[in-house]
């Protein structure tokens, strides 16, 4: 059994990072590491826009009542994999096409959209033994959470990582027009009004430029390791 687990205390962790930083994939190994659950909240807001695209009722139709009535489903394989579901269909690629990217961002800033997924997200996190990413985890989600981490790395190498993701899953692309995509996403991001991407000073900054991922994994799982010890010393 891992440290994550042997210690009966779980802790909640919250990865929060600009687009690309790999925070899905690190989140999900970290918590299979862990024996923990783990949550794509980016996926949540994908989803919601991909159900603004598939309705057409727009962003603009995103009201507290059109929300009411959307059901999200999040289910996990066997392998850490996780499949989304919008009213039972299942989205999982569509919530990765250029169209659903060109508009999440904007998605994002709708003040009943992020009401709508912070009620969801806290209460799937109830309970503690979680690894949660995204951009206001541990600024707005779950400020409580015991490790709070920024994934980041230079956004050339994050363009670089999204295009051999893309390759893989079979959708042409090219780094120019994912650099500009990432660029302006960010930048959306982190000029935003409500639960904006910041790094905050009590997170550890964590720059994975050239840093393999299966090394930034060890690291983090030692890290929360680190945290569970002494929050069971502290008890
Ligand atoms: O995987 P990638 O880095 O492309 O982004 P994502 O995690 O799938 O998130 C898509 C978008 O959802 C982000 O660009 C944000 O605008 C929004 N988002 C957010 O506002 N708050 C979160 N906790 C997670 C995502």
């Amino acid at each position: 059994m891992t440290g994550g687990s042997c210690c009966g205390r779980r802790i909640t962790i919250a990865i929060d990072g600009p687009a690309g930083a790999g925070k899905s994939t690190v989140a999900r190994l970290v918590a299979r590491r862990l024996g923990y659950r783990y949550l794509d909240t980016g996926a949540m807001f994908r989803a919601v826009a991909w159900y603004a695209i598939a309705t057409g009722c727009g962003v603009a139709g995103l009201t507290d009542r059109q929300l009411e009535n959307l059901e999200i489903g999040l289910d996990y394989a066997a392998d850490g994999t996780m499949s989304v579901t919008v009213d039972g269909r299942d989205v999982t690629g569509e919530i990765r096409s250029s169209q659903v990217t060109a508009i999440v961002s904007e998605v994002a800033r709708q003040p009943a959209v992020r009401r709508y997924l912070l009620e969801r997200q806290r209460i799937m996190a109830a309970g503690g033994g979680i690894v949660m990413d995204g951009r206001d985890i541990g600024s707005v989600v779950l400020p409580a959470a015991e490790l709070k981490i920024f994934l980041t790395a230079s956004v050339t190498e994050r363009a670089a990582r999204r295009a051999r993701e893309m390759a893989v899953a079979g959708r042409a692309t090219d780094m120019e027009t994912l650099l500009a995509e990432i660029t302006k996403r960010d930048s959306e991001d982190m000029s935003r009004a409500q639960a904006p991407l910041v790094a905050l000073p009590t997170a550890w900054y964590l720059d994975t430029t050239g840093c393999p991922l299966e090394q930034v994994v060890d690291m983090v799982v030692a890290r929360a390791e680190e945290v569970i010890r002494s929050v069971v010393q502290a008890v």
